[in-house]
């Protein structure tokens, strides 16, 4: 979230690219991993010590631990939080809730980052319909991740997805580029004008990101300095691939090999 702008995009080399691949594979299969568990009675905790677990069985490290002092593993974000939930033994999950699963690890240096957001048993027919919307607007931003579109075009197709359907896209947090470190440039805004901002180029990787507002897109922060939450109490949705761009078009990390199993964004 805080790729630095002016910066240059980075480039990889197909050897850097094995290495992301791998990271990335870490990071769709322990997502998956994350949305079998998902069930009435269990607690945010416990969702991040399987996180960090999955992680470390796979050789990879959690990214988030300690990033700019982040006190967990996972962003286990519920209801009106947006982003940035941090894992608690006292959130217990409850049927009809809607919770947001941020992970990312570093696995030979190089960082692979996705979110998914799932609903825990029945969910309200709002809360089904903003998570199908905020998946279609990822895979309508990830359309668009080919060489020589333009950043603007990845928040522009965001935004129009999510507000046809009379939602509101966050504008206080940004999807980015990703590789050797977790945020690279250039930074991602999932609103945005055509044509406008870095050009793309093959060989790039973006973490694509859209977090959508059932409501109005004002968040805030609470007082533990991270969980960002909607002002007006509204639900919303966040979900999130990295993907290499390549000659032939958008290719997407952090899709599990068994897309049945549930990985993130395989619908929409
Ligand atoms: N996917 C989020 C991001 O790209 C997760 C960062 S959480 C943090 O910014 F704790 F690491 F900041
Ligand atoms: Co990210």
């Amino acid at each position: 979230m805080d790729a630095r702008s002016g910066e240059r995009i980075v480039v990889k080399s197909p050897e850097e690219i094995v290495l992301l691949r791998a990271a990335c594979r870490v990071v769709a299969e322990v997502l998956a991993e994350l949305r079998s568990a998902i069930a009435p009675g269990v607690t945010t905790l416990e969702l991040d010590r399987l996180a960090e677990a999955g992680a470390r069985r796979r050789g990879a490290e959690p990214a988030f631990k300690g990033y700019h002092g982040y006190p967990a593993s996972l962003c286990a974000s519920v209801n009106e939080e947006v982003v940035h939930g941090i894992p608690s033994a006292a959130r217990v999950l409850r049927v009809g809730d809607v919770i947001g699963l941020d992970f990312g690890v570093v696995l030979d240096g190089f960082y692979g980052d996705a979110a998914i957001t799932v609903p825990v048993g029945r969910v309200s027919e709002e809360a089904r319909r903003l998570l199908e919307v905020t998946s279609e607007a990822l895979a309508a931003a990830v359309e668009e991740a080919r060489p020589d579109r333009r950043v603007g075009d990845l928040g522009a197709a965001v935004q129009r997805c999510a507000e046809r359907h009379g939602f509101s896209v966050v504008r206080d947090f940004v999807g980015h580029g990703i590789g050797r470190r977790l945020h690279e440039p250039p930074q991602i805004p999932n609103f945005g004008t055509p044509g406008t901002g870095p050009r793309l180029r093959a060989g790039m990787a973006l973490a694509i990101e859209p977090m959508v507002n059932a409501g109005g897109f004002e968040v805030d922060t609470r007082d533990d300095g991270w969980t960002a939450y909607t002002v007006d109490g509204g639900l919303s949705a966040h979900f999130e691939h990295t993907v290499l761009i390549t000659e032939k078009g958008p290719e997407i990390l952090t899709l599990t090999p068994d897309a049945s199993s549930g990985a993130p964004g395989g619908t929409g």
